[in-house]
């Protein structure tokens, strides 16, 4: 809750501000994405594409309301432009790679939202076309822990999960201990979890 999700759900309620009736994108469905997917889900987006590398985490992304997947390569942007008849409203990144931010920004339509959600090294840096950006009035934004004051935002998720809305059991994958925390430090590099829950 304090970390994962309130980022992810917060980036697309709070920061994008994703209106209903609306496409959406998400390139990366680790932790932080999948609760990017299920943010938009809850504000009521008609159409999420999830975009990864690791089949089980396309299933997982269905799980929390994609409504189609898209596997990671040369051929994402051409296939989200396609499924969304031209391209996304929004678009998140949320791995934290300058390739991907790039994606991203390929994959909207005219006048949509990029978001970066990612966090990337402190001296990454990308080359951007931006013409595009001025012609199709691109909106880019960063959102940082759910772009919303922790006092307000985390009571509202308590609220959703409650109300059977918002998904938290099902992003656990592993109850470890202490003891366990290589492994599941290594599970997690190797992107075979959503979330180990460390037990003390
Ligand atoms: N903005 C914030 O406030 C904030 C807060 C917490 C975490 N983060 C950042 O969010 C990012 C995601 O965190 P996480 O915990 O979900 O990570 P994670 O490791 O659980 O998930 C990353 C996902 O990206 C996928 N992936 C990796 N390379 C890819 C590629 N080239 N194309 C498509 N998919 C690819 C992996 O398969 C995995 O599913 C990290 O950079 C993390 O530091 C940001």
């Amino acid at each position: 809750m304090g970390c994962a999700v309130l980022t992810g759900v917060g980036a697309a309620l709070n920061g994008a501000k994703v209106r209903p009736g609306s496409s959406v994108a998400v390139i990366g469905c680790g932790g932080v994405g999948l609760n990017v997917i299920q943010g938009a889900r809850i504000a009521g987006a008609a159409q999420i594409i999830a975009v990864d590398m690791v089949p089980e985490k396309l299933e997982a992304a269905r799980q929390f309301g994609a409504t189609e997947t898209v596997p990671a390569g040369p051929d994402a942007i051409g296939a989200v432009r396609e499924l969304s008849g031209g391209g996304v409203d929004y678009a998140f990144e949320v791995i934290g790679l300058p390739a991907t931010l790039l994606e991203a920004y390929h994959m909207v339509r005219k006048g949509g939202t990029v978001a970066l959600v990612g966090m990337p090294r402190n001296d990454a840096m990308m080359d951007l076309p931006i013409a595009k950006l001025m012609f199709n009035e691109i909106r880019m934004i960063g959102s940082f822990m759910g772009s919303s004051p922790f006092q307000v935002f985390l009571p509202q998720l308590a609220r959703l999960y409650r109300d059977g809305k918002l998904l938290l059991d099902e992003l656990v994958s592993d109850r470890i201990g202490l003891d366990g925390i290589n492994e599941g430090y290594a599970r997690l590099v190797a992107g075979e979890t959503r979330r180990n829950v460390i037990v003390f």
